[in-house]
């Protein structure tokens, strides 16, 4: 893949090294605008707890109420934590620890995973596209981690020792476990499971490693600008106490307060498109914090190359009715491209793959006064 159009990005200075060498603020990272958006302080309004030992991975165990539960986090929420996950401690300590010494290692040394003109993998920033565009508050390290045959091991860091045989394990961990979160979501949209882990089976797993700096004008800049993740699955972990994620609800932004040793998974565009609409993929942002650096791992997973990203066939004839996909059909390949297209704006990509309801048809929603006339 090649290029800003296909999610590659311009070259832009080193945020990590900003922060420690100077309190000014460059403008390219201020957004007046972020004045304008309400938080939540509403501390019963948060995500759905889901837990893995009560399900059985789409297999005839799964206890029913945690199933619901799971269903209703993915259609009403979009976003859920998951406890007693079976991803052993040890090994998220180790990969917390390994990340946070890649990222405490002198700028130099990083820079040799820096990302390559072009290209989507490595140390540096994500999606950035213009000079003029606004920038965020944060560095990152990509790398795609399955399948395991695609690996450019040249972004992989070496240091520290372990790093390369810890992401190895860890990556192999999580894909079980967003394996058997698809299967429990198969049997909650009542589709055949081996068909929906086919389309998965040897599919694409992205980890997104985050830091983000201090900031002495936190409420001004931003981490990780708001965005839903072009991907199936995501499994995030934050890797020090430090909280920063808010996801979009009702107009608000809610601070997601992740339950120590959980997994936060949400539901990518993907698996919206899949399941016809039916599960949401939702807005969600970073934020900062004044005094303390954050880090987080983000680890995607999205069907394999040859799977058609279009509304499940078999979703669109559930009981015996025929249902209208509110969803174009596209490879994978186009639907990669389709990210090139969209520039800046990150979230057209989900939009692009909207079927519009033929005008006259809209529906309208609120006072007409808000209704834009064409
Ligand atoms: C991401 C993301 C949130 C966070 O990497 O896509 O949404 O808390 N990260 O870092
Ligand atoms: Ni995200």
């Amino acid at each position: 893949m090649a290029g800003p159009e296909a999610g590659g990005s311009l070259a832009v200075p080193n945020v990590q090294q900003l922060a420690s060498s100077s309190k000014d603020v460059p403008i390219r990272y201020i957004r007046p605008e972020l004045e304008l958006d309400q938080v939540s302080n509403d501390e019963n309004s948060q995500i759905p707890v889901i837990d893995m030992s009560k399900l059985g991975g789409g297999l005839d165990d799964d206890d029913d109420s945690e199933s619901a539960k799971l269903h209703s986090a993915c259609k009403n929420w979009g976003f859920f934590q998951v406890i007693n996950h079976g991803v052993a401690e040890e090994l998220i300590r180790k990969m917390k620890v390994d990340v946070q010494e890649f990222f405490n290692q002198p700028l130099q040394e990083k820079m040799v995973c820096a990302q390559l003109p072009n290209d989507i993998e490595g140390y540096g920033q994500a999606f950035v596209v213009s000079e003029e565009q606004k920038l965020d508050w944060g560095d990152m390290l990509f790398i795609l981690t399955r399948p395991v045959d695609g690996r450019r091991m040249k972004f992989w860091p070496r240091i520290p020792s372990s790093f390369r045989e810890t992401m190895d394990q860890y990556s192999t961990e999580l894909e079980k476990l967003a394996s058997s979160l698809l299967s429990s979501m198969a049997k909650n949209l009542g589709l055949d499971l081996e068909k929906l882990l086919t389309l998965f089976k040897q599919g694409m797993q992205g980890m997104r490693i985050n830091y983000y700096p201090p900031c002495e004008l936190a409420t001004k800049v931003i981490g990780l600008a708001p965005h839903s993740d072009g991907t199936g699955l995501t499994l995030l972990t934050q890797v020090n106490e430090v909280q920063g994620l808010q996801i979009r609800r009702d107009g608000k932004w809610i601070p997601i307060h992740p339950i120590p040793g959980a997994f936060i998974v949400n539901v990518g565009d993907i698996i919206e498109i899949m399941s016809n609409g039916e599960y949401k993929s939702i807005e969600h942002r970073a934020v900062v914090n004044p005094a303390k650096e954050r880090l987080s791992i983000a680890a995607f997973h999205s069907p394999n190359f040859n799977a058609m990203i279009e509304p499940l066939p078999d979703l669109l004839v559930k009981d015996h009715e025929k249902h209208a996909p509110n969803y174009k059909s596209v490879s994978h390949q186009d639907y990669l491209q389709l990210g090139a297209r969209s520039k800046i704006d990150r979230e057209s990509r989900i939009h692009q793959m909207k079927i519009q309801p033929p005008s006259g048809a809209v529906k309208i929603e609120g006072p007409p006064s808000m209704v834009e006339k064409s």
